[in-house]
């Protein structure tokens, strides 16, 4: 509960603390002003206390401080720290708050931050997954309930959404994100950060959220982790920045900067991103909190000398809070007394992490999250329904030959065979919060659960996938040799009717620090797929996963694919609902997978180049021996049912400034089962004083058809959907020739043309 009437209390505290008078002054009237009255109080040494953050120590995300539990403690009683993260439980935090609270002389609370990114004890699929439902208002759902369980915890602030466009499968962190599309990942940032906030940081249900990684993490060169990033700014306005943009434009209270460089700049030293687009040209409030040692890490990258040199770097740069650094706090009080760094700087920050922690109610009551009350509020069964309905939405079907889904009535035998298909912590995925280990239902299990008791299901591993620990900190080993198990799997095969094979990945091959240059199906799967092909061909292959796989074998080879990636507490039942035809299936590829790794990265909306297409000889921008395009194109997932397009029509050929056309086709269920199509809208700009991509999403649909009915979709276009960072450095949409494409999926789109006139 709100405990209002000790926001007089703590102020009454600052004064007296002062030698001042203890009424609080009538300006204190709203944020800004509390900000300013705090600010006033501050030593120096106060001010930088702010902008520190620690690590709880007990659940390391990185490279572990030099600094003891002893002296942490210490200089949380002395005010030297301004926020703490993976500190967990309410005790805990009330514990470090306490310190705070009864020892420092001006008792400002701390934050409390988590990686609460798809999850906290109720895991929600991966984020890569979960954007694959295209549902925006059921993800604003799974943070609400996020934030809620997050609360209830201690926890105030997380570190999600991670909007980084990434184009790249061999990247592990991929999962994190939402894809290839600027403009979905802009979508889901703002759906994220409505759900984490609300509109009401102040309530104990809502928590901060970060919008990261600011910028261009998801461009590692040859996606490997934490690595360069060469991009121009054409690219980085165009492609990275409109996830941001929209984040802060929906009122996210804090960013996170990124551990690689861009262009020679770390971007945490990247004082254009952070001080002049993200403060000055987006007038954005909040504060930007580096990210894990990013600041000290510059060393490493060679930019500066030392850490007190990182510090001076970073803050300048606009770098607000020093996540578990530790430079911060040893180089910038001299740094402002040598005149490195000014104080005007050092104020500013401050007031963004103030302005944040009033927001939040810590100033009204420091224990508001430390509250146990919270979590009696909470149903865990209501969160497992909302985890369930999600995860189906998010499985996407990307083959279904020989009608082998859903599961026919005359399918009794059914042999469950693979590494992952009774995995119970695979789903759960990586960056799981708290969610625990071997907590998620297991494919096998969600179809012991829901199928007719007629029919009667056997079930073999056939090999093992990982081997050995597997945590976040530590690579996992991979069993490449260990086919014992393949007997037993292909006779359970060979007496079923259907074999349901579930493959893909292991939790801990996607995440942090995991990028791969094999992204197929590694170890044994592929050869126990083909030995279990050998005795029964009919095989539905679920895939669960946290990237874009490589599997133009089984594409070619296995007549049923199902994607069902790391979907969480809920997910064999939600496969089962799937596989049993109580849900037909909806979702869309937010990523193409490609048909070898070596088109990676690989992306729908690519330049055209000079040099497009000439099928008669090689001097074109392609592959020799391997096609230019996806195996599986973004925005492809198929139903139970099937969709026709068609009567395309635009209401004007030409779009004025001020105005807006339609776009209007026809959508019809030419099948047999009710289904919903995601319909998309991608436009290319034909000829404009920058290179433009070949098309680009601009619009989407949720559709929803009874068998053989047919709606007529609208989209409305207007000159602000036509915008884009052009060759005179500014947000415009240029008069010319346009290409408006309708369809469901980004590769088989029917086109018109129009212009704009201005
Ligand atoms: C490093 C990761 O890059 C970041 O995303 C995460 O929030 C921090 N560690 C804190 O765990």
């Amino acid at each position: 509960m709100k405990k209002r009437c000790l926001l007089g209390f703590f102020l009454c505290c600052f004064f007296i603390a002062k030698g001042q008078d203890t009424t609080i002054p009538s300006s204190v009237k709203n944020v800004e002003a509390k900000v300013d009255s705090v600010l006033a109080l501050m030593t120096l040494e106060e001010k930088v206390g702010q902008l520190v953050q620690y690590n709880g120590s007990w659940d390391l995300t990185g490279p572990a401080s030099e600094m003891n539990n002893k002296q942490k403690e210490e200089n949380l009683k002395n005010g030297k720290v301004g926020a703490m993260l993976n500190v967990l439980s309410v005790e805990a935090t009330r514990k470090a708050q306490k310190l705070v609270m009864e020892n420092s002389r001006l008792k400002i609370p701390l934050m409390f931050g988590y990686d609460v990114i798809h999850g906290y004890s109720t895991i929600f699929p991966v984020p890569l997954a979960e954007t694959s439902s295209w549902d925006l208002e059921a993800m604003e759902k799974t943070a609400q309930i996020a934030a809620l369980e997050s609360a209830a915890n201690g926890i105030n602030w997380t570190f999600s959404p991670m909007i980084d466009v990434s184009r790249d499968a061999r990247w592990g962190r991929i999962m994190e994100g939402s894809g290839e599309d600027p403009y979905l990942t802009s979508k889901v940032a703002v759906a994220k950060v409505q759900g984490y906030q609300s509109n009401d940081l102040a309530n104990p249900h809502t928590i901060a959220a970060t919008a990261k990684h600011f910028a261009g993490y998801g461009f590692g060169e040859a996606g490997r982790d934490y690595n360069t990033v060469h991009i121009g700014e054409n690219e980085l306005h165009n492609t990275i920045l409109p996830p941001f943009k929209a984040a802060a434009k929906a009122g996210v209270a804090t960013f996170m900067n990124s551990f690689n460089d861009i262009d020679g700049t770390p971007a945490t030293a990247h004082k254009t991103l952070q001080r002049d687009i993200l403060k000055r040209d987006w007038n954005w409030n909040g504060f930007v909190v580096s990210d894990w040692g990013s600041i000290p890490e510059m060393i490493a990258h060679g930019l500066a000398r030392d850490k007190k040199h990182a510090a001076q770097l970073a803050l300048n740069a606009g770098s607000d809070m020093d996540m578990e650094g530790g430079a911060y706090e040893i180089g910038l009080v001299s740094l402002v007394e040598e005149g490195k760094v000014s104080e005007e700087y050092i104020n500013d920050a401050v007031k963004r992490v103030l302005r944040v922690k009033f927001k939040l109610g810590l100033f009204e009551d420091p224990y508001l999250y430390a509250n146990p009350e919270l979590l009696d509020q909470i149903s865990f069964e209501e969160h497992k329904a909302v985890a369930r309905d999600v995860a189906k939405k998010s499985i996407v079907l990307l083959k279904n030959e020989k009608g082998l889904l859903p599961i026919q009535d005359s399918v009794k035998k059914i042999a469950v065979i693979g590494p992952l298909a009774n995995d119970k912590d695979t789903p759960i995925g990586n960056w799981r919060a708290q969610g625990k280990s071997n907590s998620a239902v297991s494919l096998l299990e969600g179809l012991q659960n829901n199928v007719s008791k007629e029919v009667a299901i056997s079930y073999a591993k056939g090999a093992d996938l990982g081997m050995g620990e597997r945590s976040f900190l530590m690579p996992l080993e991979i069993n490449r040799t260990d086919t014992s198990g393949f007997q037993e799997a292909i006779t359970k095969a060979s007496e079923a009717d259907l074999v349901i094979m579930a493959l893909g990945e292991d939790a801990f091959q996607t995440g942090e620090g995991r990028s791969q240059v094999d992204i197929g199906l590694v170890g044994v799967q592929k050869e126990l797929l083909k030995e279990i092909q050998k005795v029964n061909k009919n095989i539905v292959l679920v895939l669960i996963n946290g990237r874009p796989l490589e599997i133009t074998y089984a594409s070619e080879n296995i007549p049923a694919i199902v994607e069902a990636w790391q979907l969480g507490s809920e997910s064999g039942n939600a496969i089962a609902d799937v596989l049993l035809g109580d849900y037909n299936p909806s979702g869309k590829l937010p990523v193409s997978f490609p048909r070898a790794v070596g088109q990676e990265p690989l992306y729908y909306n690519q330049k055209n180049t000079g040099r497009p297409f000439n099928p008669t000889h090689v001097t074109y921008s392609g592959y020799t021996d391997e096609k230019k395009d996806a195996l599986y194109p973004f925005g492809f997932g198929l139903s139970y049912t099937s969709f026709e397009y068609g009567n395309l029509s635009i209401s004007e050929e030409e779009l004025t400034p001020g105005n807006s056309i339609e776009v209007s086709f026809s959508l019809k269920n030419t099948g047999e089962r009710e289904g919903k199509e995601i319909a998309q809208l991608y436009i290319r700009d034909l000829v404009a004083s920058t290179t433009r991509p070949v098309k680009e999403l601009k619009g989407f649909k949720m559709v929803k058809l009874a068998p053989g009915e047919s709606k007529t979709v609208t989209f409305q276009i207007n000159e602000e959907m036509l915008q884009f960072y052009s060759a005179n450095k500014k947000w415009e949409a240029e008069a010319g020739e346009f290409e408006v494409m309708v369809g469901g999926n980004s590769r088989d789109l029917q086109k018109v043309k129009f212009s704009l006139k201005k």
